[in-house]
């Protein structure tokens, strides 16, 4: 009997929790503005959550010599300039622009790259991440095709050693045979550094 109480008791307060969590969540007691940081327990577990989603799924290895080859490396700085990463992420030399001051957390690649895999990294370019302000970018129109987003994952991978002064000449000057994105009818057609 006294097993029996227990198990009621147990039942009961998990009707309870289960009843307070719906009034909090559906009776609008959640805040999901984003200037309204999380708890710090809420942060830490929503890391954890992506982090182990990302390994699981990232698998796709980098196409080989891919990650130090100099052409690539600069053609990933042009796309990663192109594709708008510098607004949010911000970009060697430039900082990032005002609004993504009010993203929550505000997104500092330099902070992060080293202890990701550029699995994950080309990964995460790829697909996005759900209900937070990363896009997806192999789902854009027309899609960033794999080979481009492999030499944005270069151009991270060495974000760190990249001076201000590469990083603009790589991404101001045209660079002919190494446009590697879906914009690769050259200047004739309106293609060039910086613009679509
Ligand atoms: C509209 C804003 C926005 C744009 C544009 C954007 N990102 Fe992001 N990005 C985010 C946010 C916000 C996160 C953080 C998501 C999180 O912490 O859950 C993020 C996360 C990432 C991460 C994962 C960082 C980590 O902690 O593992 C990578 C890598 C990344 N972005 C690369 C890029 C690249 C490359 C581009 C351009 C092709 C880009 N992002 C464009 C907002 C943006």
């Amino acid at each position: 009997m006294k097993v029996l109480g227990f198990l009621a008791v147990i039942g009961a307060l998990a009707i309870i929790a289960s009843i307070g969590a719906a009034i909090f969540f559906f009776g609008g007691f959640f805040n999901v503005a984003a200037s309204h940081a999380d708890p710090a327990v809420v942060d830490w577990a929503l890391v954890k959550v992506r982090m182990a989603s990302i390994a699981q799924r990232a698998n796709d290895r980098p196409p080989a010599g891919v990650l130090d080859d100099p052409a690539t490396i600069q053609a990933g700085a042009l796309a990663y300039s192109k594709h708008g990463c510098a607004e949010c992420h911000g970009e060697p030399g430039v900082e990032s622009a005002s609004f993504s001051e009010g993203l929550n957390p505000p997104p500092d690649l330099r902070k992060v790259i080293t202890d990701r895999r550029p699995e994950d990294l080309f990964w995460v370019i790829k697909n996005g991440i759900k209900m937070s302000a990363m896009p997806g970018f192999g789902m854009d129109k027309p899609p960033v095709r794999d080979q481009e987003i492999w030499s944005i994952v270069a151009f991270l991978t060495k974000l760190r050693s990249v001076s201000d002064k590469n990083f603009k000449a790589w991404t101001d000057t045209p660079l002919g045979s190494h446009w590697v994105s879906g914009c690769n009818h050259g200047p004739a057609k309106g293609c060039g550094p910086g613009r679509e």
